[in-house]
């Protein structure tokens, strides 16, 4: 299991409620939720249009290309045109400095 990496300081929101980091060199977009952060990477697995700017509705984030939904916890790709799951992974907040490490 890789080590948890620091990525981001959650200051660094303000207002948004997503910032592009990066982890390990994977595009990764990580999505304050509710006060929750959730990360996936960066990278719709259906023809690898970035996800920064789709939708996230019901836990899901839409691909703003082609439609396919994401599940922002699983990564699972819950409708065509995709049909394989994006990484996700697993976030640590710690004295306002955020860490992830991929999920299995
Ligand atoms: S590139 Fe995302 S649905 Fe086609």
């Amino acid at each position: 299991m890789p080590d948890f990496e620091e990525i981001a300081s959650t200051d660094e929101f303000g207002s948004l409620d997503r910032l592009e980091v990066f982890v390990d060199d994977i595009p990764v977009l990580l999505i304050r939720l509710n006060d929750q952060y959730l990360a996936i990477e960066d990278v719709c697995t259906h023809d690898g249009q970035p996800l920064t700017a789709g939708c996230i509705e019901n836990g899901e984030i839409i691909c703003p290309r082609h439609g396919a939904r994401f599940d922002l916890l699983t990564g699972n790709a819950l409708c065509m045109p995709a049909t394989k799951p994006i990484q996700t992974f697993e976030i640590k907040v710690k004295d306002s400095k955020i860490f992830a490490r991929p999920r299995d």
